[in-house]
C-alpha cells in the first residue's frame, strides 16, 4: 500500500515540476522525425510542416490559401481529383499541417488530402479567417473531401484517420449573405474534431453555417463553440457521438440534415431560435431517424428542439430520448409538426427523462411521447450536482515543454516497418514514464517482435497514427493467444495510463494476437484514458493482408489472412478506463489498393472487445467495432459501463464461412455458444453478435447502430427496398444472457436509441428474441428508443 502512496506523490511531484504555463505548444519545438516508410518519396517524404515554412505569413493580411494549400498537398500524397483520377484512400502518406498563432487569411477552400491532420498552437488558437472576397460557391473554408464530380472524391464512408484540432474560424468578414462554411466534414470512424471555435455573423438573416457534414458514418466531434450563423452545424450521416458542442446566437444550432442515429452528450445551447431542428422531410417523409440527448443545457431558446413526429407517427421515425438535460426559459421543449409536444418552463430540469419512439420495459413495443425515470448512473460514473457523466477530453499536453517528450525515434526506434524496434520501443516507455515524461512515438511503423508492456504512470502519444506491427511467429498460434500490447502486469497493477492517437496492427497471419490486452486497475474518478487509439487488422501497406493476399475469392478462411485473436480484452483484474474515439477495424477492403478501387478482401479475426473488469467503471464513448468474427462487443461478469454511441458491423463473407470459422467457440472466454444456441435456426443464426452482454449489471448505452448488411458479400439480404423491413442477413445481433449450455443470468441492461439494420431480432434475451425488426421500422433502421431488462421503466 505504502509504494502505491509514494507512487502517486512521486508522480504528482514530477508533473508539476515539469508542468508549466507555456505560450508555444510542445508540437511546433518538437524534433521533427516522423517518417511514412511506405511513401514512394522514402525518406524525402515529410510527415510534419509548418504553414509558415511554405510561405504563409499569419499576419491577417495575406492571402495564406495557396501556402496553406501547398504545405498539404507537397510531396507524394493522396491527392483528390475526378474518377479514375483521384486517390481513393491511403495510408502511406500521412500528414500533420501545423499553424502557429496568427491569422491567416483565407479567399478559397484550403483542401484536404486522405489522412491529414490540421493541428494548431494550443496557446492563442490560430484564426483561419475567410476574407471579404470569399466565394459565395465555394463549398467551405476548410474542405474535408472535395467534389470532383457529383460526389466528393473520397468515398464518405471511407474517409479514416483524420483530425482537425485548436483553430478558430471566422467568417465575420465573409459577406453575410453568402452561404459560408467554416469546415466540409463528410467523414467515417477515426475522425475528429476537437477544440475548434466558429464565429460568424450575428446578422439577421446570415447564412454562415460552421461544420457542414452531408453523408459519411462518423465519427467524433468534440469541445466545439459556436457563435452566431445561421446553422451552428448542418449535419447528416449514418451515425455520430458528439460531446460537449456549445452554441451562443445561432439562428438554430443544430439543422440535422439525416441520420441513422446521432448521440449528443453535453450540447449547451444559449440564445438561439431553435437548439436542434430534426424536422426534416416533414411529417410524411422524416429523414432523421433517431437523436439522443443527454447531460445537456438549453438556455433561452424559444425552441428546444423542432421535430415531424407525432404520436400517430406510424414508422419509428424522430425516435427521440433527452435524459437529465436542463432547460432554462425554453417555453417549448419539443415542437411537433402540429405545435407543442413537449411544454417547458423557466428552470425545468429533466433530471428524469423524456422518450418519443418505441419502448421496451422489457415487453413492448409500445408507441409513447412521455416522460420517464433516468437511467440509475452509478455514483462512481458522474460528477457534479447535476450527475452528468465523467467525461474527459483527450489531452494535449497544452503545459508541457517539449524537453519533456522522449521520442522513441531518438530512443533508437527506426518506425521503418522493417527494423525490430522492441527493444528499443521498451526502453523509451520504461525510462521516460520513470522520469516522468511523455513517451512521443514519431510517425511511422514500429516493427515489434514481441509484447509491449506499458506500466502504470506512462503517457503516450502518437504523431499521425503511427502504427505498432506485430510480425512473426509468436502471435500466430490460435491456442496460445498473446498480447501485442499489454496494460499492466499479466497479473494486474494499479496506476493510471494515458494513450492516444496511435493504431495497433499486425502482419500477417497472426491468429493469436491480442491486440490490446488491459490489465491496470484504475480510480473511477481518476480513470486511466485511450483516445484515438485504434485496432487496424489488416487492408494496409506492410499488413500483408491486402487485395493480393486476401481476396475474397478462393478458398476461405485463407490461412494467411487469419490475422488476429482479438482486438482488445479489458481483463477482469483492470478497471477505471475511459475510452473516446477507438475504431477496431477488421479490414474489409485495402486502403492501399495498387488499383484504388477500395477492393474487398477477406481478413478474419475473432473476437472485438471484451470488457470482464470485475469492479467496471468503463466509458466506451465514440466507440465502433467491425468484422469480427464471434462477437463486436461483449460484457462479461462487469458493471458500470457507459456506451454511447457504439456501432458493430458484421464480417461481409457470412455466413460463408460462418462465425465459428476459423476460431472455435471457447466455453473459457464465454465466447458464443452458436451450436446451442442455432440448433434448429437457419445459417444465418451462425453470424457475429454485434453486442452481447452476460452476466453483468448497470450496462448504460446511449445510442447503438448494430448493422449486418451481406451475406457472403451480397447485399440482397439488406435490400431495403426489396425487403421492406425484412431484411435477413443475419436472424439476431444483440443478446443479453443468450441461451446456450452456459448459464448468464441477472444482466441489467439499459438503452436509449437502438438501431440495428438487417437483422430480423433486435434483441435477444435469455434465449428468446423480444424485438423483431419488423416491430420497429423506421426510416432505414429499425429503432428501438428505450429498452430496460428491468425498472426504472
Ligand atoms: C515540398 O516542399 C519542399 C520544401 O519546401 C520543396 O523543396 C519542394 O519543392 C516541395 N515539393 C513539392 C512537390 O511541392
Ligand atoms: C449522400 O450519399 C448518397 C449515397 O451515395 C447520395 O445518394 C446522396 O445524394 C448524398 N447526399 C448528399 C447531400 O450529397
Ligand atoms: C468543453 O470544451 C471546452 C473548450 O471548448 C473545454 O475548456 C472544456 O474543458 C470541455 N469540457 C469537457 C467536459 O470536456
Ligand atoms: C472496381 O471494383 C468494382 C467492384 O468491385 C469493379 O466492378 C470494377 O471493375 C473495379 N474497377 C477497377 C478499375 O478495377
Ligand atoms: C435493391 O433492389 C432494387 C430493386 O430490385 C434495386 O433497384 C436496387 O438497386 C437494390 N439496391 C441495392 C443497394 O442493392
Ligand atoms: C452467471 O451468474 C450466475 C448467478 O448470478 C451464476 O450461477 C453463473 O455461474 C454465472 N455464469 C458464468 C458463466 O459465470
Amino acid at each position: 500500500m505504502k509504494l502505491v502512496v509514494c507512487f502517486w506523490v512521486c508522480l504528482a511531484f514530477v508533473s508539476q515540476v515539469f508542468s508549466q504555463q507555456l505560450t508555444t505548444f510542445w508540437y511546433e519545438n518538437i524534433a521533427k522525425q516522423g517518417v511514412a516508410p511506405y511513401n514512394t518519396q522514402g525518406s524525402a517524404y515529410k510527415v510534419y510542416r509548418n504553414v509558415k515554412d511554405f510561405g504563409a505569413k499569419g499576419d491577417g493580411v495575406t492571402d495564406d490559401t495557396a501556402a496553406i494549400n501547398a504545405a498539404i498537398s507537397n510531396g507524394s500524397r493522396c491527392a483528390p481529383g475526378a474518377p479514375g483520377i483521384g486517390c481513393q484512400s491511403s495510408t502511406t502518406s500521412p500528414a500533420v499541417v501545423y499553424f502557429p498563432t496568427g491569422t491567416y487569411l483565407i479567399s478559397s477552400p484550403i483542401v484536404l488530402y486522405y489522412m491529414t491532420n490540421l493541428v494548431g498552437n494550443f496557446h492563442s488558437m490560430p484564426t483561419l479567417k475567410a476574407s471579404t472576397a470569399f466565394p459565395s460557391d465555394a463549398i467551405a473554408m476548410v474542405d474535408g473531401d472535395q467534389y470532383t464530380s457529383a460526389n466528393p472524391t473520397y468515398g464518405t464512408t471511407n474517409v479514416f484517420y483524420r483530425q482537425i484540432r485548436n483553430l478558430l474560424f471566422d467568417m465575420t468578414s465573409a459577406p453575410a449573405k453568402n452561404l459560408v462554411r467554416g469546415i466540409h466534414w463528410p467523414t467515417a470512424q477515426a475522425t475528429s474534431l476537437q477544440n475548434l471555435v466558429f464565429k460568424m455573423s450575428t446578422a439577421s438573416g446570415n447564412q454562415h453555417v460552421g461544420v457542414f457534414i452531408e453523408n459519411g458514418s462518423g465519427g467524433f466531434l468534440n469541445d466545439l463553440v459556436f457563435y452566431g450563423g445561421n446553422q451552428g452545424m448542418n449535419v447528416g450521416s449514418q451515425q455520430f457521438t458528439s460531446r460537449n458542442l456549445t452554441f451562443y446566437n445561432s439562428a438554430t444550432a443544430i439543422y440535422q440534415v439525416w441520420d441513422w442515429s446521432w448521440t449528443y452528450i453535453g450540447l449547451s445551447i444559449n440564445n438561439c431560435g431553435v437548439g436542434l431542428d430534426m424536422s426534416n422531410g416533414g411529417s410524411t417523409g422524416q429523414l432523421v431517424e433517431s437523436v439522443v440527448i443527454l447531460d445537456s443545457t438549453f438556455t433561452n431558446v424559444p425552441i428546444g428542439i423542432s421535430t415531424s413526429h407525432t404520436i400517430s407517427t406510424t414508422t419509428t421515425a424522430g425516435s427521440l430520448a433527452i435524459e437529465n438535460t436542463v432547460f432554462n426559459n425554453v417555453p417549448v421543449i419539443v415542437k411537433g409538426p402540429t405545435g407543442t409536444t413537449l411544454a417547458g418552463s423557466t428552470g425545468t430540469v429533466y433530471e428524469g427523462a423524456w422518450v418519443q419512439g418505441n419502448r421496451y420495459i422489457p415487453d413492448g413495443p409500445t408507441h409513447v411521447e412521455t416522460s420517464v425515470s433516468s437511467f440509475s448512473r452509478p455514483a462512481s460514473m458522474v460528477t457534479g450536482s447535476l450527475k452528468n457523466y465523467y467525461f474527459r477530453s483527450k489531452p494535449q499536453y497544452e503545459n508541457v515543454a517539449s524537453t519533456n517528450f522522449a521520442s522513441v525515434r531518438t530512443g533508437g526506434a527506426k518506425g521503418d516497418g522493417v527494423t525490430d524496434d522492441t527493444v528499443a520501443i521498451q526502453a523509451v516507455i520504461n525510462s521516460a514514464t520513470a522520469a516522468g515524461k511523455i513517451v512521443y512515438f514519431d510517425s511511422g511503423i514500429y516493427r515489434i517482435t514481441a509484447t509491449l508492456n506499458i506500466g502504470p504512470g506512462a503517457r503516450i502519444v502518437g504523431e499521425a497514427y503511427p502504427v505498432i506491427l506485430a510480425s512473426g511467429s509468436l502471435w500466430n498460434n490460435i491456442a496460445h493467444p498473446v498480447p501485442v500490447v499489454r496494460v499492466g502486469a499479466a497479473s494486474g497493477q494499479s496506476g493510471v495510463v494515458e494513450w492516444s492517437d496511435m493504431v495497433v496492427s499486425t502482419q500477417g497471419a497472426m491468429a493469436g494476437a491480442v491486440l490490446i490486452q488491459w490489465n491496470l486497475a484504475s480510480p473511477a474518478t481518476t480513470p486511466s484514458g485511450m483516445w484515438d487509439v485504434h485496432t487496424r487488422v489488416g487492408g494496409f501497406k506492410g499488413s500483408n493482408l491486402q487485395t493480393t493476399q486476401c481476396s475474397i475469392t478462393g478458398i476461405q478462411p485463407n490461412a494467411n489472412c487469419i490475422a488476429a485473436w482479438q482486438s482488445i480484452l479489458i481483463g477482469n483484474i483492470a478497471s477505471g478506463l475511459y475510452m473516446e474515439n477507438n475504431w477496431l477495424w477488421t479490414a474489409d477492403h485495402d486502403l492501399d489498393d495498387v488499383e484504388n478501387n477500395n477492393t474487398r478482401i477477406s481478413v478474419y479475426s475473432g473476437r472485438g472487445i471484451s470488457v470482464e473488469s470485475t469492479v467496471g467503471n468503463i466509458w466506451l464513448v465514440g466507440t465502433a467495432v467491425e468484422h469480427h468474427d464471434l462477437y463486436q462487443y461483449q460484457l462479461y461478469g462487469t458493471k458500470n459501463v457507459f456506451m454511447g454511441f457504439i456501432q458493430t458491423e458484421t464480417p461481409y463473407y457470412q455466413p460463408t464461412p460462418s462465425a465459428v470459422q476459423p476460431f472455435a467457440p471457447l466455453a473459457g472466454r464465454n465466447d458464443p455458444d452458436f451450436a446451442n444456441f442455432c440448433k434448429g435456426k437457419t445459417a444465418t443464426c451462425n453470424m457475429a453478435w454485434g453486442l452481447r452482454v452476460l452476466n453483468s449489471t448497470n450496462a448504460l448505452i446511449y445510442g447503438a447502430g448494430l448493422y449486418s448488411f451481406f451475406n457472403n458479400y451480397d447485399t440482397t439480404c439488406s435490400n431495403h427496398t426489396t425487403n421492406v423491413y425484412n431484411e435477413y442477413c443475419q436472424t439476431q445481433i444483440f443478446g443479453i444472457d443468450e441461451g446456450g449450455s452456459t448459464a448468464y443470468s441477472g444482466s441489467t441492461v439499459f438503452t436509449y436509441g437502438l438501431n440495428t439494420a438487417g437483422s430480423v431480432s433486435m434483441i435477444d434475451w435469455l434465449g428468446s428474441s423480444i424485438a423483431a425488426q419488423s416491430a420497429n421500422t423506421n426510416v432505414f433502421v429499425s429503432s428501438v428508443i428505450r429498452f430496460v431488462t428491468k425498472t426504472p421503466g
